[in-house]
């Protein structure tokens, strides 16, 4: 069973509010591609951003889990999504703008992986096209493994979130995620649904170089605004295509 498919039904309930991821990617194309029609996103999930750019004429997802795919379909009944894996994709035409948010890329496992994903970008992207995505940095990624488990209610049950974070010798650090959805079934009855989700950790530096050849960098900040350090929570890049 595809990682998130058992997550799928609570996803919705259980994380952020997708309206500042959603405006953020608004925020760019507006900035730099603002006659932006066809985007992609990679790692759609339950469409939350899609359904927030629909100002955009022609959207399309990608994900790898059929059951995140099929909560999309509901949400954004007009664009086309695809069961598929990011690290290596082929759809056959290109797009203005590619979105990977929410720190979807830190789930490719390898860096290898990261750097398939840049080529199939570059390749669905046209000519000058934007690519926008942000990555939980290591330093996000190291601080998550030291916290206590999060244990939040939602409305249909209890979310146990668990992560640890083991760190290698090339610098990178792989966090493990440990997902436990407590279903409130009656009185005091509740179905366990249990998830493991790795994220990969990389340096910005090796991110910025594997970019380099083929991207521009327009755009690369924190939470706050600021230039990100590994130490920061997140960071989110806009980049140009490179011809
Ligand atoms: C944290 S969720 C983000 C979903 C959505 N972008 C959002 O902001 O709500 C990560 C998504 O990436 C998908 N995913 C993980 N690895 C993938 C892969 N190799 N190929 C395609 N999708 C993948 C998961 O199925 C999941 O839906």
């Amino acid at each position: 069973m595809p990682a998130y498919d058992r997550f799928s039904a609570f996803y919705d309930a259980v994380m952020d509010d997708p309206e500042p991821r959603a405006d953020r990617v608004v925020a760019s194309i507006d900035r730099y591609l603002p006659r932006a029609a066809s985007l992609l996103e990679l790692g759609c999930g339950t469409g939350s951003i899609l359904a927030r750019l629909t100002a955009l004429p022609s959207l399309t997802g990608l994900d790898r889990s059929p059951a995140m795919l099929a909560i999309a379909k509901e949400k954004v009944p007009d664009a086309r999504l695809y069961e598929g894996n990011m690290e290596s994709f082929s759809l056959g035409e290109r797009f203005d703008v590619v979105i990977s948010v929410f720190d979807s890329v830190n789930h490719l496992l390898t860096f290898d992986a990261w750097q398939s994903m840049f080529d199939s970008v570059h390749e669905h992207l046209d000519d000058g096209g934007l690519f926008v995505f942000d990555v939980n940095t290591l330093g996000e990624l190291r601080r998550l493994g030291d916290e206590p488990p999060w244990v939040y209610d939602f409305d249909g049950g209890v979310a146990v979130i668990d992560v640890s974070f083991a760190e290698d010798q090339g610098g990178d650090g792989m966090s493990q995620w440990d997902i436990r959805i407590f279903e409130h079934v009656e009185g005091v009855r509740y179905d366990l649904h249990q998830e493991q989700i790795g994220e990969l950790g990389v340096s910005l530096s090796r991110i910025e170089s594997a970019l380099a050849p083929t991207f521009l960098i327009l755009d690369e900040t924190d939470e706050n605004g600021h230039p990100p350090t590994d130490s920061s929570v997140k960071a989110y890049f806009a980049c140009r295509r490179r011809p």
